[in-house]
Formats: structure tokens, C-alpha cells, sequence
């Protein structure tokens, strides 16, 4: 079902001539609205993975279907899916050549725990040292949320917007976006685009601007080791009587080997290498490796033999146990010969590998490690393709200009490790390129308690998104 609203869209606003001074001072006058809005969109529990918080879902949708019409877009549309809603928008030009954008962002966000490690509350948005803390601060409301109020200050000062603008949001970005490539093969018309543009990923550093151009893709899995049929006592049977915890964890310890590569077999198969321009470029980046490990509170950093650490996260392909669980965790001491482990794994893939060839050959690969004393068997999960898109086109050379004007530096190219699943979509039914221009940082903490989004980041997010719809026009 659709509900089409009417806009509330008020056709005698007066039309100015184009002034981004006047959309700038807007966005000045309006700082403390904009950040009480957002906050509002902060307040509302919109955790995909959780069924209990279907509904907070919903509402966080038809928040957004309110907040779209109150800015004066044009068509507002909720359109539900087999999972969480859709929420799409547009505003279309008279002009007749002018180009289209289609934003992509998501409102759903990850589940907060562990509750107890935030030291405020993860849906009660506070403000401390100029940070925004809240779930989803940065991943993705605060940054979506940028781009709707650079189309508040376009239609508020200006009347109208310089090119088409088209806006889809979703609710399952964070469990792998299952209804998402389904609407938007029945929706071509309707999404078609010049280019997509995303901010749903971090700057290289504080103050230097950054296009990603490629995005890790995910495959995962979960799997079980079945040994007796019941928990057993381990004095009466323990060195007879396979443990599985015992065999998962060689199962799990053979799937990297002494220099950090994965052992699958065939998993490095016709991988996109890093070609010797891409290394000198990530090579000629400030990146600060303590600063790196410091945030991450390891006392070493490890990976991949051969490999830089950006080269690691950005353009390697990895194996990561998410999750491991079994037998007895209770307090104290059980003498317990457990009948089952499980543990959950992923692998964050890079271009030209598929997330169904490698789960596919993960579990060959685990039933191959596997003891035939036990049961093995693997479960495999969402994921999604891995992504290089385009570093030369009209839009993206426009999102520099834009990024530049704000920043006062060059946008930098970047490749990001995460991973975001419906971009591979837009370039194979869409047709159309991606430009990743995120107004994150790598601390920002998102998936981690204390998730947070640098005010000075969402008001200068507003602005660029603002000067993007300008240089786009160009
Ligand atoms: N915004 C992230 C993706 C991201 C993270 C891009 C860091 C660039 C740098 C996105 O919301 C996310 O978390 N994606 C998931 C995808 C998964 C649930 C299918 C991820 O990467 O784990
Ligand atoms: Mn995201
Ligand atoms: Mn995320």
C-alpha cells in the first residue's frame, strides 16, 4: 500500500534570483531549529533488527513523510514493503535540462547495546564538547538528515531548487536492505537519475573532505557443531565424547593462516588488485597509524602480510568471528561437556568477489575442517556486493567543488571497509553512478556505545549538501 500525500507546498514563495549567500545565512539563522528536529529524529528507536521496535520503525518513517512535506517538497510518498518502509520524495524542476540527484540514506539504526557502556542515553540525544550522542547521530540520520535541510534552505530562501531532486530512504540498510533492490526494480522510472549521491560514510580526518569510491561487501555466516545428543558430565565422559566447542574453535583457528590470509580456498580468486596509483595515493594519505590504534585500544596492530593498514581495511578482502557461544557461561564452574557451539562469522569482500560464491565456499571449506566426529552445519546470512564506483563524472567533480567550498581543502579519495549493500542496485538496475560524500569521522562510533556526529560536521554537512544542488546545476 501507498499513502500519497498532498505537498504542502506553497507555490507563491517568493523566487529569488540564485543566493548562496542567503541560503548560507540561513543556515546560520537556523541552527539551533535544525539541531531541535534532529533530535527529534534521534528520539525515535528505529532498530531494524528488533521486531519489538517495528512500529518505533514506522513511526521514524512517517516522521520523515512529515518532515519532506513540511520543507515544501513536491511529492511525498510512504510506500510499505515486505519488511520497513520506504519513505521517497521528490522536486522537479521546470527547467528542461536540469540534472537529476537521487539521495540515498537510511533512517533505521543499529541496536544500542551494550546498554550500560553509553553515558547517556542512546535515544535521548545530548550535546557534550561538540558532539551529538545518540544512535544513529552519524549513522545515518545525522548525515541524511544534513542533506534535508540544505533542501529546507534552497526552497525557504530561494523558492526552488536548481536541478530535480529525488530522496529514498530505508529502514533495513543495517539487515543487508532485502526489499530495497525489489523497489527499486519496480520503481525505475520513477528513481531515475544523473547520479546518486550517499552521505552515509566518514572523512578522511577532521577537516579534509572525502569522496569514498569503493565500499567492502559482506558475506555472512553462522555456524553450529553438533556433538552428544544432550550436555554430558565431563569427568564421565570428557576425553571419549567429541566436544564441539573444542572442535569449532580449530574450525574457526584454521581459517586464517601464519600471515594473515584467509584459507578458503578459491576466496583471493579474480580479485580487483590495488593498482600501483591507488597504493601511492592511500601511501601519500596523513593517515595516523598510533592514533589509529589508540582509538582502537589494541597494544598491536595485526593483518594481512604485504599490506599497509589502509590497504587492510579499504582494499583487502577479511574474515572476522563475530560472535561465539556454547556450553556453560554461567558464574562459577560447571563440569559440562556441551552438546553444541556456535559462532558467527563475516567476510567483508572486495570488487569482483560475490557474496553467494564465498559463503558457498566458506561452507565447503568449514564442512572440509570439520571432524567427523561432529555435525557441522552453516547458515548463511544477508550480505551484500562490494563496490568501486566511478571516480570521474559530472557529479562527482561537482561534490568536490561543494566539499572544497565548506572545507577550503581538497576533497581526498578514499575506499571505506564497511559496507553499504544497495550501491551495487543503483549501478546495475539504476544504471547510474554513486558519489559517497560522508561528513563522518572514524571515531564516531558507530555500531559502539556513545555513538556521536561532530555538531560543526551536520551544520557544514548542511551547507555542502546545499552548494552540491549549485555546483550540480553548473
Ligand atoms: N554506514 C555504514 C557503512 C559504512 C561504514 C561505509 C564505514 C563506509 C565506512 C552502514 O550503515 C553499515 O553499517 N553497513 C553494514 C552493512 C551490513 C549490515 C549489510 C556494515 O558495513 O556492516
Ligand atoms: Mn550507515
Ligand atoms: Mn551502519
Amino acid at each position: 500500500m501507498m499513502i500519497l500525500r498532498q505537498p504542502r507546498y506553497n507555490a507563491t514563495r517568493r523566487v529569488k534570483t540564485l543566493n548562496t549567500a542567503d541560503i548560507a545565512a540561513y543556515i546560520d539563522a537556523n541552527r539551533d531549529e535544525f539541531m531541535a528536529q534532529l533530535f527529534e529524529f534521534l528520539r525515535i528507536p528505529s532498530i531494524s533488527t528488533d521486531p519489538v521496535y517495528a512500529d518505533d520503525v514506522r513511526r521514524c518513517a512517517n516522521w520523515l513523510v512529515d518532515h519532506l512535506e513540511d520543507i515544501g517538497m513536491q511529492t511525498v510518498e510512504l510506500h510499505d514493503t515486505e519488511g520497513h518502509p520506504v519513505v521517497y520524495a521528490e522536486w522537479l524542476s521546470e527547467k528542461e535540462d536540469a540534472p537529476t540527484l537521487l539521495l540515498y540514506g537510511h533512517y533505521d539504526v543499529q541496536p544500542p547495546d551494550p546498554l550500560d557502556e553509553w553515558e547517556t542515553a542512546p535515544f535521548d540525544p545530548t550535546i557534550r564538547d561538540g558532539k551529538i550522542y545518540a544512535r544513529g547521530a552519524t549513522d545515518d540520520k545525522g548525515q541524511l538528515f544534513a542533506h534535508l535541510k540544505a533542501l529546507d534552505a534552497w526552497l525557504s530562501t530561494v523558492g526552488e531548487l536548481p536541478i530535480n531532486f529525488k530522496v529514498l530512504l530505508e529502514g533495513e540498510e543495517e539487515v543487508g536492505s532485502a526489499h530495497l533492490p525489489a523497489f527499486i526494480a519496480e520503481n525505475k522510472e520513477k528513481l531515475a537519475a544523473d547520479a546518486v549521491v550517499i552521505s552515509d560514510s566518514p572523512m578522511f580526518a577532521k577537516g579534509v573532505p572525502s569522496i569514498v569510491y569503493g565500499l567492502r561487501g559482506l558475506a555472512y555466516l553462522e555456524m553450529t557443531v553438533r556433538g552428544a545428543s544432550h550436555d554430558l558430565h565431563s569427568g564421565l565422559f570428557g576425553g571419549a565424547v567429541p566436544n564441539p566447542i573444542n572442535e569449532l574453535s580449530k574450525i574457526v583457528a584454521a581459517l586464517h593462516d601464519e600471515s594473515g590470509r584467509v584459507t578458503i580456498p578459491g576466496f583471493y580468486d579474480n580479485i580487483v588488485p590495488l593498482d600501483d596509483e591507488e597504493r601511492r595515493a592511500f601511501a601519500e594519505l596523513p593517515f595516523d597509524e598510533e592514533e589509529f590504534q589508540r582509538e582502537s585500544g589494541v597494544p598491536k596492530l595485526v593483518g594481512e602480510e604485504g599490506y599497509t593498514t589502509l590497504e587492510r581495511i579499504w582494499a583487502r578482502p577479511t574474515l572476522d568471528c563475530n560472535g561465539i557461544w556454547g556450553g556453560f557461561t554461567g558464574e562459577g564452574a560447571k563440569t559440562v561437556l556441551p552438546a553444541r557451539a556456535h559462532a558467527k562469522f563475516s567476510c567483508r569482500l572486495v570488487a569482483n568477489q560475490d557474496p553467494d560464491d564465498i559463503a558457498k565456499k566458506a561452507q565447503d571449506w568449514v564442512a572440509e575442517l570439520a571432524s567427523d566426529a561432529v555435525e557441522v552445519e552453516v547458515r548463511v546470512f544477508h550480505g551484500g556486493p562490494p563496490v568501486l564506483t566511478d571516480r570521474d563524472n559530472p557529479t562527482v567533480r561537482a561534490a568536490c567543488r561543494a566539499l572544497t567550498r565548506v572545507w577550503d581543502e581538497e576533497a581526498v579519495f578514499t575506499r571505506g571497509g564497511g559496507s553499504i549493500p544497495v550501491v551495487a542496485t543503483f549501478s546495475e538496475v539504476l544504471e547510474v553512478p554513486t558519489v559517497l560524500m560522508g561528513f563522518g569521522l572514524d571515531d564516531d562510533r558507530l555500531h559502539s556505545p556513545n555513538e556521536k556526529f561532530n555538531v560543526e560536521n551536520f551544520y557544514a554537512g548542511i551547507r555542502a549538501a546545499a552548494f552540491l544542488l549549485e555546483e550540480a546545476a553548473r
